[in-house]
Formats: structure tokens, sequence, C-alpha cells
């Protein structure tokens, strides 16, 4: 199984100059929802990792605190278990790509509002175009209705419950690309049966890279 786009070291450079600007631009977010709670908190931006030629984009909802805290997403207690869903497939953290819909921590984890996913998509709507995956994975519901909606699959969008672990075959600013959804891993943290079906639902994306 492929795990990595083929293309040249020039195309690479090119791809981390283009991040590298997505990254400059959100330090100086001032005028960002959510820059004045980061600049107290002395928190970072939260832009992504990852390699820069991956076939899979992992998308989550925001930064928690480790992750504010660090600059780095998917860092904490989600994160731990993220790691064990990649092992699971057989994929390491160095081989995909892992951002999230909201670049700054939301004050105490609550849910992202309007304008916040107004301000920051965009930015994930870059890292997209820029590292053209075949396969976005969603985490959580925030991610999942953006991107249906993004990608104009609006009339296949159903609650989490029904589409997890399925795939939607969609553009992306003209670009083919498969959307896969699933739960956020934190949910597996207070909900042993989920942890199951995390594992499980994981195995499309293997499933998904071995055909296309
Ligand atoms: N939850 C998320 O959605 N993203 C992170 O980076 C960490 C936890």
């Amino acid at each position: 199984m492929q795990i990595l786009q083929d293309i040249t070291q020039t195309e690479l450079t090119e791809r981390y100059n283009k991040l590298k600007a997505i990254k400059d631009s959100l330090l100086n977010a001032t005028t960002s929802p959510l820059y004045a709670y980061r600049q107290e908190n002395s928190f970072h931006p939260v832009i992504g990792e990852g390699n820069h030629a991956a076939r899979v984009m992992f998308v989550g909802e925001a930064p928690g605190e480790n992750e504010a805290k660090q600059g780095r997403p998917f860092c904490g207690a989600a994160g731990k278990f993220l790691d064990v869903l990649l092992a699971h497939v057989g994929l390491e953290r160095e081989s995909v790509y892992i951002t999230n819909l909201i670049k700054d921590r939301p004050p105490n984890n609550r849910d992202p509002l309007p304008e916040e996913i107004a301000f920051y998509s965009p930015f994930l709507d870059d890292q997209i175009s820029i590292i053209r995956p075949d396969l976005v994975v969603t985490l959580g519901r925030f991610s999942m209705a953006y991107l249906f909606e993004r990608m104009e699959l609006r009339e296949q969008l159903q609650p989490i419950s029904k589409i997890h672990g399925k795939v939607c075959d969609g553009t992306f600013k003209a670009t083919r690309l498969s959307l896969l959804t699933l739960y956020h891993p934190a949910a597996a943290l207070y909900n042993g049966g989920m942890r199951q079906t995390l594992l499980s639902d994981f195995e499309a994306i293997t499933a998904i890279l071995g055909k296309k």
C-alpha cells in the first residue's frame, strides 16, 4: 500500500513554503476571535504537523490545553489513542498529516462558534489544497459537518452515529477527494464501547488507500 504521494523535492519545498506562510499568518492573526484568549494564556496556535506528501489527512476539532501549550495537534490523551488507532492499521504519525478545523484553543474546550469556524476554515481549505491528500478523515462532528458542506455533499450528511466508518467520494476545488467520517478519539476516553468502534472504523483507511 502506498502511503505517500510520489512527488519531487521541488514540490515538497514549495509545499513547505506555502504551509509556513499559513503558520506565519496564523501567528499574526490578531483579528481571530480566539487571539486574545491565546495571548492571555501564552498558548500557541496549532497549525498541523506530519508529512507534506501524505495521502491521508486527519482533521480534528480544535486544540485542547496540552496542544495549545505545545503548539502540536493531538499530543494529549486523545492523541495517545490516535497513535493506537494509527498503529492498528500500520500507519505512523510521520506518514500522515494531522490538523484541526479550529487552530486556537476555545475556552474550556467548548464547542467552536460559527464565527470561529468561519475564521479558521479557510486555513484548513488551504492546507487541503497544498497537501492534496487522497483521503481526508474527519474526527468528530464539527470537521465532518464543515467538510460535507464545503465539498457539496450536504445531501449525504447524517448524524455521525449513522455515517461513522463510511466513505463519501466528492471533489474539493475541482480535485477528487474521499471523505471518511469517524468519531473523535476523545469519545473513546469516556466510552469503552467507542474504542472498538473506532478501531474497526479505522480499518477503512487502509482499504481506501489500497483501492486507489
Ligand atoms: N482534540 C482535537 O480535536 N484536536 C486536537 O488537536 C486535540 C484534541
